[in-house]
């Protein structure tokens, strides 16, 4: 017989207790990050972006494609870990929570969540969503929305609590043409989770683009407001790659986040020196 997890506890994982990035991935700008605790957003700043890009992981056939690292991966892990407790503490422990992967870019985030609910043995079903709104570096303006496997939404939205992950919500458009469709299964409830918000000019620009987006009218089909503690961080209006990211489908692979240098946009992904 295994043992069993008590659900009243909230177990911390391993990865919160480390309030320290590794050498050479990062820096010491993004300590007072995870010290600080609480569950709200970090807002990272352009000027916390790091040139120490030498001594980070990335396959060589990359080299020179980065200007900067803007988030090292155990930033990423770590508020990942405080999403993770914030989901369990929020969440009832004796219903499984339907969790859905926007592919492709989402699937290293919902790994990440996933190995840190199961850690908090919070119990979880998955399924997953395909949907794409980008050419290159822009919103084509349009969203295709399907499953993995072709056909329609995942059965088992109905009557069950849904969160939706995303890699980063920019304009919206994905997540304001996702929603309704979702709500359209019959859901308990419909949250977003993403790892990375587009920040406007100011906080309460961004807090409007995305209430605007998850809808606080429930007749508008959107849900019930966003939850500032589902979102990992609040980026600047720049291209990121990596940690599932992609510019033309490249770069996802890379643990970190970082700032696509010229040489990365002007080879389209493909990084030649055009
Ligand atoms: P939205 O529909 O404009 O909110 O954009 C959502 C999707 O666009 C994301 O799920 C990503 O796939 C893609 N996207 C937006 N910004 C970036 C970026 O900086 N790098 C890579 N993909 C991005
Ligand atoms: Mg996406």
């Amino acid at each position: 017989m295994g043992i069993i997890c008590s659900n009243t506890l909230s177990t911390p994982s391993s990865s919160m207790k480390s309030t320290t990035p590794s050498a050479g991935s990062g820096g010491g700008n993004y300590i007072h990050v995870i010290a600080s605790g609480g569950a709200a957003p970090k807002d990272i700043t352009i000027h916390e972006a790091s040139d120490d890009i030498q001594n980070t992981n990335y396959p060589p056939i990359y080299e020179s494609h980065f200007s900067k690292l803007l988030i090292p991966h155990t930033l990423l892990q770590e508020r990942t870990a405080q999403i993770a407790s914030h989901i369990h503490n929020t969440y009832d422990h004796n219903e499984a929570l339907l969790i859905i992967c926007v592919l492709k870019g989402s699937s290293p985030f919902f790994h990440l969540l996933l190995q840190e609910l199961s850690g908090l043995c919070h119990p979880y079903m998955i399924d997953f969503i395909k949907v794409k709104s980008y050419e290159g570096l822009n919103s084509s303006g349009t969203v295709q929305v399907g499953t993995a496997g072709g056909g329609g939404l995942p059965k088992s939205i109905q009557g069950r609590h849904v969160l939706i992950i995303e890699d980063i919500i920019d304009t919206g458009l994905t997540l304001s043409a996702l929603i309704p469709k979702i709500k359209e299964e019959k859901p308990k409830s419909v949250k977003v989770c993403s790892m990375l918000v587009k920040r406007l000019g100011e906080k309460e620009e961004t807090t409007d683009k995305l209430d605007h987006v998850l809808g606080t009218n429930e007749s508008s089909g959107g849900c019930a407001g966003i939850d500032w503690n589902l979102i990992g961080f609040s980026i600047p209006d720049i291209f990121v790659v990596g940690c599932g990211l992609d510019f033309n489908e490249m770069y996802r692979d890379l643990m970190d986040l970082y700032i696509l240098g010229p040489i990365g946009i002007e080879g389209g992904g493909y990084g030649e020196d055009v």
